[in-house]
């Protein structure tokens, strides 16, 4: 594997989830992989699960491990060619990309949607430039239209929980009160889209994602509607796609909260969102706190599913 920002760069699925598997069965396996080899992670955004759980992935496999927080001790960066530098910006990011390449072997970047251009935003311009310029292979640690390795970890969290071949996967738009990035939905939608799964898409009108990511999923406007007969409901919010309301907050209507109301509606679903969560906005404590809640299995699987990436990436050099 060179790259991995989709789920077109893991090829198929079954193959990934079965290694996924053997990983979490045996994940000092293959030590010998990372041996003097380098990743370094890159945070243009704040992180906990990404940053600690691809960096046990390292450890795991060997690695050293470098973490720089762009804007935290770093020269703060400029990432528009043509400007002209008198402004706070010291360093550009096409100097810094390759100089952080001169350092390491892989490199993660976390970069989310700015909202200041959408266009910027889903030409994932930053990633696309360390693509370019770093000559590393790049994994998305969650870049501005996608979070991959959030959406394998999903996906290896359904594959060992779901009790029917098909089962149905229902992803709601829930409220929040600050805009939030596309990514996560965007991501699990094509990561669900790409499997067998019955998989319907609910949120409230003026809430629909890019149709390149919604591709052959049901959408069903009426959250009452689509949670019946849920095997697993993945709860997300997420900020207007569709111009002219591109990046902003519609609505913060809380009868979309996930509660245990709603979740009687379904086939006695298991609750998943891929953290950090807002309680009593997007899920109400009984049912992030209950029985069939997925939160910290899915969290835990990010381990596995960087591990499998990162493995991957090393045996490509
Ligand atoms: N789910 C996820 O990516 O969590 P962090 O933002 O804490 O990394």
């Amino acid at each position: 594997m060179r790259n991995f920002i989709s789920v077109s760069d893991i090829g198929p699925l079954d193959r990934a989830v079965a290694e996924a598997l053997e990983v979490k069965a045996n994940r000092f396996a293959y030590k010998h992989l990372g041996e003097n080899r380098t990743l370094m992670m890159i945070f243009f955004n704040s992180s906990l699960r990404t940053r600690l759980s691809t960096q046990k992935a390292a450890l795991n496999l060997g690695m050293n491990v470098i973490v720089l927080d762009v804007n935290q001790g770093a020269w703060k960066l400029e990432t528009e060619r043509g400007v002209i530098m008198d402004g706070d910006k010291p360093e550009h990011l096409l100097e810094a990309i390759p100089v952080m390449g001169c350092y390491c072997d892989i490199i993660g970047v976390r970069s989310f949607a700015r909202f200041e251009s959408k266009e910027d935003d889903y030409q994932e311009k930053v990633i696309n430039q360390f693509i370019r310029y770093s000559e590393r292979p790049v994994f998305s640690m969650e870049a501005a239209t996608r979070h991959p390795l959030q959406s394998f970890a999903d996906l290896i969290t359904i594959e060992e929980h779901k009790t029917v071949d098909r089962p149905k996967i229902v992803m709601t738009w829930a409220p929040h009160p600050k805009a939030l990035p596309q990514a996560v939905p965007n991501s699990f939608a094509e990561w669900m889209n790409a499997t067998d799964y019955d998989f319907v898409i609910t949120h409230p009108r003026g809430y629909e994602l890019d149709p390149r990511f919604v591709g052959n999923a049901r959408v069903e406007y009426d959250q009452d509607k689509a949670l019946a007969g849920a095997d697993f409901v993945y709860a997300k919010n997420w900020s207007a796609f569709a111009d002219p309301d591109y990046g902003k907050v519609l609505s913060t209507d809380r009868s979309w909260t996930v509660t245990a109301e709603k979740m009687a509606l379904t086939n006695n679903a298991f609750f998943m969102h891929c953290l950090p969560v807002r309680r009593n906005m997007i899920v109400s404590d009984d049912v992030i706190e209950g029985p069939r809640s997925l939160v910290i299995p899915e969290a835990a699987n990010r381990e596995i599913s960087a591990q499998v990436v990162l493995k991957r990436m090393l045996e490509d050099l």
